[in-house]
Parts: C-alpha cells; sequence; structure tokens
C-alpha cells in the first residue's frame, strides 16, 4: 500500500517535515521561504535542490538547464517535482548570500548567543550564533508575513502611507519575537 505521507529533510537548517504523497514540492518549500523566481516554469534554475537521500528522476527542463556534472551531482529543480517517496534535500537558497556570507567583519568574542536576522522582501531568515566562536549553530526561514500586504516593496509603502505601518510592525515583530510567527 502506497504511504499517504513521505518524510522530507532539508539542509543546511534541518528541518524536518511529514508531507502527504503527491504534494508539490514547490508548495511545500515556499511555505518554507524558498523563492520561485520564474514562478516554477522551469526556467531559470533558482530553485536548485540537491537529494541526498531518496530520489528525483531527470525531467526534460532539467536535461536542458542542468549541466550533465550537476545532474549527476544530485541536483535538480525543485518546481519540477512532487513528492513521491522519503527524500533528504539540500537547497541551494539557504546555502547563499547572508546565509553563508564569507566576508569579514570586526569581530570581539564574548560569552553568550546571538541571533542574526536578514529581512528580505520576501523571506525573513534568523541565524543563531555562537558569540564565542562566531559559527553559526542554526537556521530558521520563513515567509515574510508582510506580503499578505503587497508582493514588493512599493506595494508595502503604499500600504504603510495608507494607515497600514503599524500592522506591516506588527506583522514583523510578531514574526521575530515569537509571537505567532514561525521563526
Ligand atoms: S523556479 Fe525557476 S526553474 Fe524552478
Amino acid at each position: 500500500m502506497t504511504p499517504a505521507s513521505h518524510s522530507l529533510r532539508l539542509s543546511p537548517a534541518d528541518l524536518r517535515l511529514e508531507v502527504p504523497a503527491g504534494m508539490r514540492l514547490q508548495d511545500v518549500l515556499f511555505a518554507q521561504g524558498v523563492e520561485f523566481p520564474c514562478g516554477g516554469r522551469g526556467r531559470c534554475k533558482g530553485c536548485r535542490v540537491k537529494v541526498l537521500r531518496g530520489a528525483l528522476p531527470v525531467s526534460p527542463e532539467e536535461n536542458h538547464l542542468l549541466t550533465s556534472a550537476e545532474r549527476d551531482a544530485g541536483w535538480r529543480l525543485a518546481c519540477r517535482h512532487a513528492i513521491a517517496g522519503d527524500l533528504e534535500l539540500e537547497l541551494a537558497q539557504w546555502e547563499m548570500s547572508v546565509l553563508s556570507d564569507n566576508t569579514a567583519f570586526a569581530f570581539q568574542p564574548r560569552e553568550g548567543l546571538g541571533v542574526a536576522i536578514d529581512l528580505g522582501t520576501t523571506t525573513v531568515a534568523a541565524q543563531l550564533l555562537d558569540l564565542r566562536t562566531g559559527n553559526v549553530l542554526g537556521v530558521r526561514t520563513a515567509l515574510n508575513a508582510q506580503a499578505r500586504h503587497g508582493g514588493d516593496i512599493m506595494s508595502r509603502v503604499e500600504f504603510a502611507m495608507h494607515g497600514g505601518q503599524a500592522e506591516l510592525q506588527r506583522l514583523l515583530r510578531g514574526q521575530t519575537c515569537g509571537k505567532g510567527g514561525p521563526l
């Protein structure tokens, strides 16, 4: 009998989910803050994921967009697949920019933990840091809750100018301070 759900593990944030069989990977990952730059049409490579465990068969778009070395290494386009078995995936987006930025910065070791938050138009990412070493101990990402009032900055500025500023602040405060948000 086919199981009704499958396990999905996402790296490098080490997120574990139970996902209904047949659900589009794009829908699962979008809810976790992953962006799909071409709208999931298989044209941009922006939704690349690497299969660490399990299998995703190569689609025609992946044959066209990815090199054979990338395909052999397990890279796939998340927007081209549905959940058909247990999977472990590494997400290219979670490895990029702020999440693995190697830029040097002045660092004074001290006791305790710190949190770095990257506020993006679509995604909010938070890193838990060991302040003695600067090492990242964990990463959480989520959709920016402000997106319900516009997908782009100008829409939100317009919303704020017409009385919505407090609402935008409230949404973000709730998301980053554990008052109803997923971070
Ligand atoms: S979102 Fe563009 S290829 Fe998947």
